[in-house]
């Protein structure tokens, strides 16, 4: 397995370029199922999650091909209806077929996923959903079994006892696009990239109404074109790069964001000390030394956004204070702490809250990755201590991060990736 020798204790400088957004990429690539003509998707990052969503597609009978950042995606006339456990085990947004295939082939069967470091995430809101459309669904060795003559519109509230579900409102609202009638979803999730895939499927031909909001309508048509699209930019990643900026006290500009989206982080650095200043679709953060301790509790957008807690949590280690923060999405999101207490930090889990008593600074260590977000955190720690830091079990960092070690290194930091 590959690791990470980060050589730390540098600021960051530089421009840097951000990628389209995964979390929107993938719904957008499974719902090309919907059609059987060719959609484009441009830009679209080189992450090992969009090559598993990709391996899933032609393992359905998709024609893909991909010219550098250019994907095009044909489901033809018949797509194979069913994803195999062997290629869901491996990402969980495998589900996004589901919503896709109920919706135009009236048959789904996708194998259930397996559990997560992060939590136990359910996938109880996305059954109810395409259940309220009017399929019967079993669960069969493993198996989640679907199965509708025709789907009809109806009005479903996707609400759990964690709120609003990304996944759950958008298979829902890619089964609803073929429907006969009108859909109604309430308690719809309004993250951004739920809004991209509904863009995406506009540019189809669907009608959607209040994508981005808590109530979303769809008006079922009779058949989906193909199209061309560019999906929004990635906010984790400017997220993240932020507080790369911020944590070693660097300067770096990014370009190709949507500040907008990013409304309650950018408002936390600041509180934090951390200079923002945005301009269009591009913005420069500068740290300016300690952070001040603050309390941060994560929420559904337009709240903090979970993905950037452990970054978050990483910074306020460093803290001019104690900061408490709060998981309020998932039940088990606080890995990244013991790792961090390895490099010198101090903080106290206790459920789901986190205890953080800043440090004047932290200590080169080896420490191990055990998830996506998790990982960019303990990089981001790496770059700010002063001296080497391995970083174990880097295969979670390349789901979601496009070759960090070279984007961060053109920024000036100095990070080896050790081949296992
Ligand atoms: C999406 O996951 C993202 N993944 C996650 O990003 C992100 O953390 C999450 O939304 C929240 O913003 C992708 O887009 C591929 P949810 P998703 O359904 O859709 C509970 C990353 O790092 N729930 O909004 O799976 C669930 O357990 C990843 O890029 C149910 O109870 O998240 C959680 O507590 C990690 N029943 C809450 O809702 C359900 O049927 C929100 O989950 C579904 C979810």
């Amino acid at each position: 397995m590959d690791r990470f020798v980060v050589h730390g204790g540098r600021p960051l400088e530089g421009t840097l370029t951000a990628m389209s957004a995964k979390n929107a990429v993938l719904p957008i690539l499974a719902a090309c199922l919907l059609t059987p003509e060719e959609c484009v998707i441009e830009n679209v990052p080189m992450l090992e999650d969009v090559g598993t969503m990709l391996r899933l597609l032609e393992s359905m009978g998709a024609g893909v091909s991909r010219s550098g950042r250019t994907v095009r995606v044909r489901a033809g006339e018949e797509p194979c209806c069913e994803a195999h456990y062997d290629i869901v085990r491996k990402m969980r947004a495998s589900y996004y077929v589901l919503g896709p295939l109920v919706g135009r082939l009236g048959h789904a069967r996708v194998s259930l996923p397996g559990g997560c470091a992060i939590g136990a995430r359910p996938v109880d809101l996305h059954l109810k959903g395409i259940e309220a459309l009017g399929a019967e669904v079993s669960i069969d060795h493993g198996y989640i079994d679907a199965r509708a003559r025709r789907v009809r519109g109806a009005t479903v509230t996707l609400e759990g006892p964690n709120g609003p579900s990304v996944g759950a409102t958008a298979n829902t609202m890619m089964a609803a696009c073929l429907a006969k009638g009108e859909t109604v979803i309430r308690g719809a999730a309004c993250e951004p990239e739920v809004a991209d895939l509904a863009g995406f499927l506009e540019r189809m031909g669907a009608a959607i109404e209040g994508a981005g909001t808590p109530t979303v309508r769809v008006k079922g048509v009779s058949r989906l074109r193909g199209c061309r699209y560019r999906p929004i930019p990635d906010r984790i990643e400017v997220g993240t790069v932020a507080v790369a900026a911020a944590m070693t006290k660097g300067k770096v500009e990014i370009r190709n964001c949507r500040p907008g989206h990013l409304g309650a982080v950018l408002e936390m650095l600041e509180q934090g000390g951390v200079e923002v200043k945005t301009r269009g679709r591009s913005m420069v953060v500068s740290g300016r030394g300690r952070p001040k301790a603050a309390n941060v509790s994560t929420a559904p957008y337009p709240g903090f956004p979970t993905d950037l807690q452990a970054q978050f949590t990483a910074l306020l280690s460093l803290g001019r204070g104690t900061s408490v923060v709060t998981e309020s999405i998932f039940e088990s999101r606080f890995m990244h702490a013991m790792e961090l207490n390895r490099m010198g930090a101090n903080i106290e889990v206790n459920g789901n809250v986190a205890v953080v008593h800043g440090v004047s600074r932290l200590r080169p260590a080896q420490v191990m990755a055990s998830d996506l977000r998790a990982s960019a955190a303990l990089v981001l720690a790496g770059l700010a201590a002063r001296g080497r830091t391995e970083v174990l079990r880097i295969y979670h960092l390349d789901r979601g991060y496009e070759r960090l070690e070279e984007k961060l290194g053109r920024l000036g930091a100095r990070i080896e990736r050790v081949r296992g």
